[in-house]
C-alpha cells in the first residue's frame, strides 16, 4: 500500500476499507451492480448476489458459520447494537446489560447507553435503563491499579463474582456486550483469558454474549474477527465497517438457537443493499487469509 493510500485509509476510513483505499476489487464490483440492470435495493428478497455474498460471509463465522444465521440490520453499525441488544432482551424475557468503560457502541439511545464516553451522554436524559458498566482490563492503566496480570485476574474474578453474588445488586442480565479489542477506547486489547472466562460465565448463566466487531473485525487483528485470538464463540456477533468494503452495511451473525425475531421486529429501509454484492470484496478479502489477516496486524 503507498504512503498515500496508508494515509487516506487511516484518516478518511474509519475501518471501513478492507481492502485499503479505492481497491480495484471494491471498484470492480460496485460497477458490475451499477451496470448489471438489477435493483439496488431489494429489501428482504433474496438474490443470487445476496446468497453469495451471505454464503461467502458466514463461512468465515466460528465453525464456518454452521451455527448461525445471518440478519440485515439498517445500515449502520449503531442499528446492529440495537437489534443485538433487542433481541438478547427478547430471548432471555430479561432486561439489563453489562458493557465495559471504554467501550464504544455508536450513537443511538440503546448503543450510546451502552458506550463508556460520557461527553456524548450529558445532553441526553433518561438512558436505556439497567446498563451496568464493568471495569475493562488494561495492561498499563489498570482500573485497579495493580496492573499486568495481577489486575486481569482480579477483574476476572470480579466479573464472575458480580454474576454470582446473591447480594450484588445487579440482576442477572439479558446480555453482556464488548469489543474484544477496544477501537476508540484506545485500540485495547482484551485479555485472552478474560475473554474465555467472561465466554464460560455467560454461557453458565444463560447471558448472551455479543462481541461488537465493527471496528476490529475483518482482519484487522492478525485474526479475521478479534475474538477468534482467543478462541471463544460469541451468541451474537456485530458487524459493519469493512463487512460494506466502504459501503454502509450492518450485519449480525445470530446463533442459529437465538434467532427469536418474529417478522418485522427490527425492519429498516436499507437493508438489503444489492451493493453489498460485495460478495466479490469479501472473497477476495478472504481468500488469502490468514497472509491477509497478518498483513494487518
Ligand atoms: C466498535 C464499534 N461499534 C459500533 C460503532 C457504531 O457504528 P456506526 O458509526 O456505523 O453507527 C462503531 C463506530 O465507530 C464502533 O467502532
Amino acid at each position: 500500500m503507498s504512503r498515500i493510500n496508508n494515509i487516506l485509509t487511516a484518516w478518511l476510513a474509519q475501518g471501513r476499507w478492507l481492502l485499503g483505499h479505492n481497491h480495484p476489487d471494491v471498484l470492480q464490483s460496485i460497477q458490475n451492480v451499477i451496470t448489471s440492470g438489477l435493483p439496488l435495493h431489494t429489501l428482504d428478497l433474496t438474490t443470487p448476489l445476496k446468497d453469495q455474498f451471505s454464503e461467502s460471509l458466514l463461512s468465515l463465522l466460528p465453525g464456518q458459520g454452521k451455527e448461525y444465521c445471518l440478519q440485515f440490520t439498517g445500515p449502520s453499525g449503531a442499528d446492529a447494537v440495537e437489534a443485538a441488544l433487542k433481541l438478547a432482551k427478547k430471548v432471555t424475557g430479561r432486561s439489563g446489560v453489562i458493557s465495559f468503560s471504554g467501550g464504544y457502541h455508536g450513537m443511538t439511545h440503546g448503543a450510546l447507553a451502552v458506550t463508556g464516553n460520557l461527553s456524548p451522554k450529558e445532553a441526553v436524559n433518561g438512558m436505556m435503563p439497567e446498563v451496568q458498566f464493568m471495569p475493562y482490563p488494561h495492561l498499563y492503566r489498570c482500573p485497579l491499579g495493580l496492573g499486568g496480570e495481577a489486575g486481569v485476574k482480579a477483574l476476572t474474578y470480579y466479573f464472575e463474582n458480580l454474576i454470582n453474588d446473591v447480594e450484588s445488586g445487579v440482576r442477572k442480565p439479558a446480555a453482556v456486550i464488548l469489543e474484544a479489542v477496544q477501537g476508540e477506547g484506545g485500540v485495547n486489547p482484551a485479555p485472552v483469558e478474560w475473554l474465555q472466562r467472561i465466554r464460560k460465565v455467560t454461557q453458565e448463566h444463560g447471558i448472551l454474549l455479543i462481541l461488537d466487531e465493527v471496528q476490529a473485525g475483518f482482519a484487522r487483528t492478525g485474526k479475521f474477527f478479534a475474538f477468534e485470538h482467543a478462541g471463544i464463540e460469541p451468541d451474537i456477533i456485530v458487524m459493519s465497517k469493512a463487512v460494506g468494503g466502504g459501503l454502509p452495511l450492518a450485519v449480525l451473525g445470530i446463533k442459529k438457537q437465538f434467532d427469536a425475531w418474529s417478522p418485522g421486529h427490527h425492519t429498516g429501509t436499507f437493508r438489503g443493499n444489492q451493493m453489498l454484492a460485495m460478495a466479490n470484496v469479501n472473497r477476495s478479502g478472504h481468500s488469502e487469509s490468514p497472509d491477509r489477516a497478518e498483513h494487518r496486524r
